[in-house]
């Protein structure tokens, strides 16, 4: 028991120790989709083109590995399968100690601590956030809301009645009438109905201007947003 304990402490102090030489880390924030730079340059800019480094997530998981030309995309096996064909190393920037990589297309589960570790014992510590972005998720989150149907309800050459219907969504989304410029248009607080833990909203406008309308429902809670348009020709 006691040897176990002592085990542990000494590992956590030898962690604190790796940390505290390194420093706190670099933080690098992106959103869902979009590319990451994560930067790791030795400052002696010594070459590190015959070199190796080796870089983690959580400690663990292997995200690129390099050494002396061989690497991750050429042939060095044991990649993670979260990270095929979507990293690379910068090959011209190794000449200058500079083992950074780009992640492609981050993904939410893509966040986390990135370690940047060369054989001196000398690692980088980087953490690494991807902001979830509001997108259509329908096909991947339950009770995200289906597209919204928008039907004429009635019209003259002076105006149009637009309804804007969303049908069975959970968690209960707001729906908005927008602008070809992405206003949001005064409309009246709809009806909302509750049938089965799912949601119905009806949401009606009045258009008097020639132009196109859309009609968006959002569910911040799962980041799920998604719209449908209708354009309209007035003669007024
Ligand atoms: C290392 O290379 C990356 C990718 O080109 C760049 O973004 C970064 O600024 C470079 N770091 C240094 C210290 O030059």
């Amino acid at each position: 028991m006691r040897t176990s304990l002592d085990l542990c402490v000494c590992l956590l102090t030898l962690c604190v120790t790796t940390l505290g030489r390194t420093g706190p880390g670099v933080k690098v924030v992106v959103e869902e989709d979009s590319d990451a730079v994560l930067p790791c340059s030795l400052s002696t800019k010594e070459d590190i083109t015959g070199q190796a480094f080796d870089w983690r997530k959580d400690f663990q998981k292997k995200v690129f590995v390099y050494d002396s030309g061989l690497h991750s995309n050429n042939g060095f096996i044991g990649q993670d399968e979260q990270f095929k064909g979507r990293v690379s190393h910068f090959q011209d920037k190794l000449m200058n100690g500079n083992a950074s990589i780009k992640i492609q297309n981050t993904k939410m589960a893509d966040s986390g601590i990135y370690s940047c570790f060369f054989p001196n014992l000398q690692t980088f510590i980087i953490h690494l956030l991807v902001e979830r972005l509001l997108k259509d998720r329908s096909g991947e989150t339950t009770g995200a809301s289906p597209k919204p149907r928008i039907t004429v309800l009635d019209e003259t050459k002076d105006w149009s009645l637009l309804q804007c219907e969303v049908r069975g969504a959970f968690p209960k989304p707001k729906v908005e009438w927008q602008d070809n410029a992405g206003n949001i248009l005064p409309a009246e607080e709809p009806p909302v109905l509750e049938r089965g833990g799912r949601y119905y909203v009806t949401l009606i406008y009045t258009v008097t201007r020639t132009g196109c309308y859309r009609c968006v429902a959002t569910q911040e809670e799962i980041s799920h947003q998604i719209y449908s348009e209708m354009c309209v020709q007035l003669n007024g």
